[in-house]
C-alpha cells in the first residue's frame, strides 16, 4: 500500500513559491529522509501532510484519505 502520495503539490506564501510542484510516493514501511537546505520547503511539506497548513495547489493522501478533504481521518 501507499502510505504517503504526493501529487503537484505546491505552497505559496504572498508570491514566494516553497514548496513547489512536488510529487513523492513512500510505500507502508519505507524509511524516506527528506533533505534539503535552509528554506528549502522541507516543513512547510511537512505541514501540509500533517494538515497544519493547506496547500495552495496539488493533492497529497495520508494512508489513502487527502489532506484537504479529510483532515481529520489524516490525523488520526
Ligand atoms: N508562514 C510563512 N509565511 C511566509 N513564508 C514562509 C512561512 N513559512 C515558511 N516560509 C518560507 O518558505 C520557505 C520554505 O521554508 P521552510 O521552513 O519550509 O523550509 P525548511 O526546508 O524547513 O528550512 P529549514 O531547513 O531552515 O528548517 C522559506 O523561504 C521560508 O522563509
Ligand atoms: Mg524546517
Amino acid at each position: 500500500m501507499t502510505a504517503i502520495e504526493i501529487n503537484g503539490l505546491t505552497k505559496v506564501f504572498d508570491g514566494l513559491v516553497a514548496v513547489d510542484h512536488v510529487n513523492i510516493n513512500i510505500a507502508e514501511g519505507e524509511l524516506f529522509g527528506l533533505l534539503g537546505p535552509n528554506g528549502a520547503g522541507k516543513t512547510t511539506l511537512i505541514k501540509m501532510l500533517a494538515t497544519l497548513l493547506v496547500p495552495t495547489s496539488g493533492s497529497a493522501k495520508v494512508s489513502g484519505y487527502d489532506v484537504t478533504k479529510d483532515p481529520d481521518k489524516v490525523r488520526r
